[in-house]
């Protein structure tokens, strides 16, 4: 939530920061602002609403020229999305810009004790505070780095910070405590950010920072200590994906991009992972086999799409390696006192890898002695740096607020894991291994497929536009992927949709059931006269006996749902534990096309932000 951005560097500071907000909106679009160093102090520029309101007001009002930057794109949390309220927040003699990123805490006692001595904080923000002390400090040492570095250790909760001093007019400091920050180093230009997309035009090698560390970026290099002043081991890395991955290429939105991008997304996650004897080798995944052969209970724990993908991961963990598996909200986790222990494996997933429910509730399992594997599709990001092992996913950046090629590697990443699982407790076998593995590299091909058949479904979703509610059934693996679509269609049509496990209906919310109420219903494959699918079919009758309109997705084959289907969409059969990779591109191209009929911005909905750094 919030992006950030700083430059320093040879080039138009503000054009850098510019186009480094713009690839940086999908962490926040309530405000924007830019602050350089000039003419002996500073300029500034904000405004209220989307990055254009200030790129408007810009070329309206040009800012002069400078070579160091700073700017913001807002996620409001203290304070409307007002100009008052967007970022950056200056001190009373407006020498101190600052951008935040997080929540202080401790920001009312702070705010108190600069009015007693004088300071006038007029904006309703946490953030203000910061820059007030800023400027104290600095009064006293006239270093920026050591004056950021006083004022941290008296903040409490979780901030990316980054400030200029009109003072110190060639220098950046940034510092981060549980929020994202990365380095960009350039030829002779330095850049910091909340996410490498923001310089990636400009460079591909990035500096991580450490928790509770402070950076300070000038034209001689980049210099970065502890909150106490002591220089800190930092690990460089070079970012495999170029610019034009965060382009939308021709496509009307990020996500008709990332959703196209899915076959691609499957097989890079896939690749190199398993030999020709059908043995694993997750050479991130750095927990010796002994340990996993211990493990006798696994917890995933993680939030949104990623907690769907975690419900699936549970079948397959529990189907292949026989070891208990719990799947939990990362929010919830740590606040009812978690049974763990050494022999208990957290599987943490996360896109972002900066998710901060899912961070905090992984440091709790660590605390209590549990090793944490991440799943993670951000290179150098916090959760997989803070984690025992890491298997990252290829999906390559997402920019979309919703979920979709990510959610589609980590489930290849969740079969991957429970597959080794298997492999290092001696409950799958070599051949076992290539086998599933060998399905799973078809799926690619059948995504592909789904992709090239979605027009009825395109068609369907804009004759469902004026519907207030869709419910979402499904049993087995089926019922997290019904819980997938109703989010889906949640965060981007901003309608009623619920998922429910089919077998549930007859348990309450079968009386939700109306006339003309489309129930869109994930059938499990009939292969080998499965006794859910027979199960799923009498539901379909009960609903559509209600007068539910029914759109049923399932297998190409699969007669037995034909006479109850209102509207039927094929996917190509797959093995049961695999249906989700399938089954749920159908239900993403229709959230998008009933959200675009509906009028609404499908990369950017309303009051939504793609990382969510705050608790
Ligand atoms: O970055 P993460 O995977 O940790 O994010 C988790 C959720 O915030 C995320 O999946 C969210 O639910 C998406 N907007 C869903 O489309």
């Amino acid at each position: 939530m919030c992006g950030i951005v700083g430059y320093v560097g040879s080039q138009s500071a503000l054009d850098v920061v510019m186009a480094g907000l713009k690839r940086l909106e999908y962490r926040g679009y309530d405000s924007a602002g830019v602050a350089v160093p000039a003419d002996g102090g500073l300029a500034t520029a904000k405004r209220a609403g989307k990055l254009v309101n200030l790129d408007k007001e810009l070329s309206e009002h040009p800012l002069p020229a400078a070579a160091t930057g700073i700017g913001h794109t807002r996620w409001a949390t203290h304070g409307g999305p007002t100009d008052a309220n967007a970022h950056p927040h200056l001190d009373n003699a407006g020498r101190v810009a600052v951008v935040h990123n997080g929540i202080i805490e401790n920001f009312a006692p702070l705010r108190a004790e600069l009015a007693e001595r004088g300071h006038d904080l007029p904006s309703e923000t946490d953030t203000e505070v910061v820059a007030h002390l800023l400027a104290e400090e600095f009064s006293g040492c006239a270093d920026l780095a050591q004056a950021m570095r006083l004022v941290c250790r008296r903040l409490e909760g979780a901030f990316t910070l980054v400030a200029v001093h009109a003072d110190a007019p060639d220098v950046v400091v940034g510092a981060r405590r549980n929020s994202p920050l990365v380095v960009g180093v350039g030829e002779g230009e330095y850049f910091l950010a909340s996410d490498v997309a923001a310089f990636i035009a400009h460079t591909r090698d990035a500096v991580e920072l450490g928790q509770d560390q402070v950076v300070e970026l000038s034209r001689d290099g980049v210099t970065v200590t502890g909150f106490d002043g002591t220089p800190a081991d930092v690990r460089s890395y070079h970012v495999d994906w170029d610019a034009s991955a965060a382009e939308k290429a021709g496509y009307a939105s990020f996500m008709l991009k990332e959703i196209a991008e899915q076959p691609k997304a499957v097989a890079d996650t896939l690749l190199g992972r398993v030999d020709g004897s059908g043995t694993l080798s997750l050479d991130e995944v750095r927990i010796p086999p002994g340990v996993l052969r211990e493990t006798n209970k696994v917890v995933v724990i993680a939030c949104g799409t990623a907690y769907h993908a975690g419900l699936i991961a549970k079948y397959a963990i529990e189907h292949w390696t026989r070891i208990p598996c719990e799947v939990e909200l990362a929010s919830e986790f740590r606040y009812r006192d978690p049974i763990l222990d050494q022999q208990t494996l957290v599987v943490a997933i996360s896109q972002s890898g900066e998710t901060m429910d899912t961070l905090m509730a992984l440091r709790h399992a660590r605390e209590q002695g549990a090793r944490v594997l991440a799943i993670c599709n951000t290179n150098g990001s916090t959760i997989p740096r803070e984690s025992d092992a890491v298997l990252y996913t290829h999906a390559g950046p997402e920019v979309a607020v919703a979920s979709t090629k990510a959610f589609l590697t980590q489930l290849v990443a969740c079969y991957l894991v429970a597959l080794y699982l298997g492999q290092a407790r001696g409950t799958k076998y070599g051949d076992e291994i290539r086998d599933v593995v060998r399905d799973l590299a078809g799926i690619s091909g059948a995504v592909e497929r789904v992709l090239g058949t979605m027009e009825p479904v395109r068609e369907l979703a804009r004759s469902l536009a004026h519907k207030d509610t869709v419910l979402f059934l499904g049993r087995h693996v089926g019922h997290p992927v019904a819980l997938e679509g109703a989010l889906k269609l949640k965060e981007l049509a901003y309608m009623h949709a619920e998922g429910f496990a089919a077998g549930e209906l007859k348990h309450g919310p079968i009386a939700l059931i109306e006339e003309d109420l489309p129930v869109v219903v994930v059938a499990p494959s009939p292969r080998g006269r499965s006794v859910l699918h027979g199960k799923i079919v009498s539901n379909i009758q009960e609903i559509r006996a209600r007068g539910a309109r029914t759109v049923v997705i399932a297998e190409e084959g699969d007669e037995a749902v034909v006479p109850y289907a209102d509207h039927l969409i094929r996917v190509p059969a797959t093995p049961t534990l695999l249906q989700p990779l399938v089954a749920t591109v159908p239900l993403q191209v229709f959230a998008c096309e009933l959200a675009t009929a509906r009028g609404n911005e499908v990369d950017q909905p309303r009051n939504l932000a793609k990382s969510v750094t705050v608790e």
